[in-house]
């Protein structure tokens, strides 16, 4: 249940006490506002760089051949619930939950991968024979009780490739992880891998895991003991140390394989090393969603605290029936993106951003010039030229102040003179060159040429 809220409540609008003019708003706890200019703790807060990483990963997929798919920020409770399992920490502690005016239960996003496959089957998007590969980009909501790295609001980057049963596919998408990471320049990333099996062979796995665990209930923590009633397999991959010790020696699920599930990992493994992609085989991985089987992945980076898991993914060959649709297969990954940020930040690691710098501030001496500057920006920006002007009637020294702040390339000044015999007053900012004066029938001309370096 959203916290603070009780299902069909109907929010008292009024405000009593503080006059509404002197309320001061804060943003939710453990989500973030993501700015134009990068803030002084916490940098990677900056939209340019989301742009960036998103740009690199929209090209990543295209390279691919992954096709791009946006859902609702919600759906019904019951599709998370179902999918990533009741017995999870998502679906039992982390959902953002609430009933809507027509007193259906809805849930934030808690995940990306549920409702892609909702909206495949209910768009028919299954391409007879083929495969359906897809991406998004998306926020993901989850009640965490915040940490670095763990937030309440994340996005995630992610794929998820539909009706390929192959570990050709499952290797495919691994690649296209591991390059978009290099693509980032995130290179060092340690790749854990492993097997979660299928329901043919787990449960031989998990009654042995189980005698295992039952001796030594007592060394484990009071959540370890409350996954072994609700959910055995997580009891693996939990981080405390006690817990650690107590399933030394526990058996290893890739020894209880069946045949076809134990070619799948090695016919993976094979691709992994024809591709050059090096891994690491971690018998504890098992993820923290219910839907997986087979082939299970976390990208590790030794440039994160607690929190060091950029990315991770596997295949989930029941989910799409699960769904109500037709026996499919499916693997894919997320990697956030708050993540991946915070390890650039640490390496000190310089992305691609766009030039955000406009190209010309237009400046108006007086109030008489100042119709004739609002005109040119508009004439300017009409011909692809980003364009800015002075709208508090500042000073000349004020408005170069600005322009030169704003890192404009060419400063057009409206003089009085100039504008007498229909001329500007022209200066490149990025450069000494003397300031010069144009026509200004040719001025979005000019300015074009240099642009595309037509002329010095
Ligand atoms: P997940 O492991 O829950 O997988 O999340 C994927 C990534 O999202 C994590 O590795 C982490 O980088 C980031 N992440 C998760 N929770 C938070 C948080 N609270 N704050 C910041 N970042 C976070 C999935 O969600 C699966 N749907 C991935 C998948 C797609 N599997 C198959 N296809």
């Amino acid at each position: 249940m959203l916290a603070g809220s009780t299902p069909g409540t109907r929010y008292n609008l009024t405000l009593s006490g503080s006059s509404p003019r002197s309320m001061r708003h804060k943003a939710p706890p453990y989500m973030h506002d993501v700015l134009p200019v990068p803030p002084s703790v916490d940098a990677w807060l900056h939209t340019p760089r989301w742009r960036a990483l998103e740009r690199i990963f929209r090209d990543v997929c295209r390279l691919h051949g992954y096709r791009e798919i946006r859902t609702p920020v919600m759906e019904s409770t019951d599709l998370f619930a179902r999918s990533v399992g009741a017995g999870t920490d998502i679906v039992s502690k982390e959902m953002f939950t609430f009933t809507d005016r027509g007193e259906r239960s809805m849930t934030l996003r808690a995940e990306g991968t549920a409702p892609v496959v909702r909206a495949f089957l209910e768009n028919g998007l299954a391409s007879g024979g083929s495969m359906t590969k897809l991406y998004y980009i998306a926020t993901i909501y989850r009640y965490e009780h915040g940490q670095r790295g763990r937030y309440r609001e994340h996005q995630q980057t992610g794929i998820e490739a539909l009706g390929g049963a192959s570990p050709a596919v499952d290797a495919e998408v691994i690649a296209l992880a591991v390059a978009f990471l290099t693509r980032l320049g995130i290179a060092d990333v340690a790749l854990r891998l492993n097997s979660v099996g299928c329901p043919t062979c787990r449960p031989g796995y998990l009654a042995a895991l189980l005698a295992f665990a039952e001796k030594r209930l007592g060394l484990m923590s009071r959540d370890n003991r409350r996954r072994f009633e609700e959910n055995p397999l997580r009891m693996l991959d939990s981080k405390d140390p006690d817990d650690h010790a107590a399933l030394e020696g526990a058996p290893v699920l890739r020894s209880y394989l069946c045949a076809e599930c134990g070619d799948h990992f090695t016919e993976l493994r094979a691709h992994l090393d024809d591709l050059g992609i090096a891994y690491e085989l971690d018998d504890r991985l098992v993820r923290g969603l219910d839907y997986y089987t087979r082939t299970a992945f976390e990208f590790v980076s030794p440039q994160l605290g607690a929190q060091d898991v950029i990315g991770g993914g596997g295949r989930y060959d029941g989910l799409i029936e699960q769904c109500g649709g037709p026996p499919t297969p499916g693997v894919g990954f997320g990697i956030g993106t708050e993540r991946c940020l915070m390890v650039l930040d640490r390496l000190e690691a310089s992305m691609m951003l766009e030039d955000e710098r406009p190209i010309a501030y237009v400046i108006s001496p007086g109030a008489a010039t100042s119709r004739r500057a609002v005109a040119m920006v508009a004439e300017l920006r009409r011909a692809g030229i980003s364009a800015e002007t002075d709208y508090l009637g500042r000073s000349i020294k004020a408005q170069m102040r600005t322009a030169n702040k704003l890192g404009a390339q060419w400063a057009v000044i409206l003089g009085e003179v100039e504008l007498a015999r229909n001329a500007a007053a022209v200066k490149n900012l990025r450069n000494s060159d003397e300031q010069r004066e144009i026509p200004i029938s040719g001025l979005v001309s000019f300015i074009l040429d240099h642009l595309h370096n037509r002329v010095e």
